[in-house]
């Protein structure tokens, strides 16, 4: 409740993003690997608890894992609250700010308000959302789609990490009831509006020469898992005319997607995984499997894109002796930001320029359900999911600012 919230001095995001820069390294690859419920994950989750607690936010976490630190009014009433945050999960070596940056700018946007004696008329909470990444369990904003009903609850039970470990398992053990997975519309329908602050993942503000952008829409993407099978066999003992080697039938499809989305405007497609079966130097693969991410602004373009891709697999599979299949493991379509909320946000930050997005994130699946934005720090060097992603402190500062006035507009003085 407020009673705690004295003014005090505000707390710059560079010094709370300090205070977790060395959670969650990952000394192989670079960067930070903090997959949803490993070590890292739970501890940056625990320094989100401690941080909440020191404002005297009152902490809930649901049953879905999702944290939600609440700033409430003075009465306690949370109906047509304010959602804010992000997620604490990262990519395998990705770079520090994705997600972090989101909810560490949430606490440094209600110091700052409060600091002022400033309080929104509507409750305003921060969100942490779990595996916004989909690095450990396939499935992308898997705490949001829970939340909303976006994916069926003994589906994504049965999600598995490359150890085998289910997601109802990996739930269990960092405290939440599987059973308890899913829907929670009367949360949801608490919410008037989602704003999430985000590191800008290309060259978006770059090329605008502005520290922060308001987000109008999120490119639809999705995922695919493509299987090879052939012959495992000896790498010594085992002719080239004789073998039906599924790393080929992978290698030349790979090629071939390349070539697919180069020949259709706005199109990204990516093989960034692949795993052979067994994995083994001197050993010819008996599967191998490759995770396909395709996105296009336009659904069915997208579609069409992984059709072709499809029939590619098949082709380049039978030239090898092998077999192949697609399978769909997640579809995102596109989403446009609701626009009367992004224009209440240009209202009050006018310097803004309004930029899209060609990365996923959990205002992208809140969006169907409730009045959604996002807002954008640039990133100096327009790289992300990698080491090499970045926001200077004064922009990270900024992006603070913005969030606190952005908070103010649409939760009302
Ligand atoms: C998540 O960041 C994604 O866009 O893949
Ligand atoms: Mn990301
Ligand atoms: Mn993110
Ligand atoms: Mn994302």
């Amino acid at each position: 409740m407020e009673a705690t919230s004295k003014a005090k001095q505000p707390t710059s995001v560079s010094s709370l993003m300090r205070e977790i820069e060395h959670l969650g390294r990952d000394r192989t690859r670079g960067g930070y690997s903090r997959p949803v419920y490993s070590h890292p994950e739970l501890e940056l989750r625990e320094w989100f608890l401690a941080a909440a607690q020191a404002r005297g936010l009152d902490i809930e976490v649901d049953a879905n894992g999702i944290i939600w630190a609440w700033w409430d009014r003075a009465d306690g009433a949370r109906s047509g609250a304010l959602i804010t945050g992000s997620h604490l999960d990262s990519v395998p070596g990705g770079g520090a700010f994705d997600g972090p940056l989101g909810v560490t700018a949430a606490l440094a946007a209600i110091d700052l308000l409060r600091s002022e004696g400033r309080t929104p008329s509507v409750a305003v909470a921060i969100a942490v959302f779990p595996e916004e990444e989909g690095s450990r369990f396939g499935v992308a904003c898997l705490g949001s789609r829970l939340l909303t009903g976006a994916i069926d609850p003994d589906r994504a039970r049965s999600l598995r990490d490359a150890d085998g470990t289910t997601f109802a398992e990996a739930s269990a053990a960092a405290g939440f009831d599987p059973e308890h997975l899913g829907p929670d519309p009367a949360r949801v329908a608490q919410f008037s509006a989602f704003i999430e602050l985000h590191v800008e993942q290309g060259r978006g503000l770059i090329d605008l020469a502005g520290p922060v952008a308001i987000g109008s829409s999120i490119l639809g993407h999705g995922r695919w898992r493509v299987s090879f099978t052939g012959q495992g066999n000896h790498a010594g003992t085992t002719l080239m005319a004789d073998r039906r080697d599924p790393m080929v039938a992978a290698a030349r499809l790979i090629v071939g997607i390349e070539e697919i989305a180069r020949s259709v405007p706005g199109a990204r497609a990516t093989v960034g995984r692949l795993e052979p079966v067994p994995g083994g130097t001197n050993v010819i693969a008996s599967r191998v499997d490759a995770w396909l991410d395709v996105r296009h602004p336009d659904d069915e373009v997208t579609t069409a894109l992984v059709e072709r891709i499809r029939a590619r697999a098949m082709e380049v599979a039978g030239e090898q002796g092998c077999e192949a299949t697609l399978v769909e493991e997640s579809l995102s379509p596109t989403v446009s930001f609701d626009a009367s909320l992004r224009d209440t946000l240009q209202r009050a930050l006018p310097d803004a320029p309004v930029l899209d997005t060609g990365a996923g994130h959990d205002a992208g699946v809140l969006a169907a359900h409730l009045p959604t934005a996002m807002l954008f720090i640039r990133n100096p060097s327009g790289i992300s999911h990698s080491p090499e992603e970045y926001v200077e402190d004064v922009d990270a500062d900024h992006g603070a600012r913005a969030l606190a006035t952005a908070i103010m507009a649409a939760g009302g003085d």
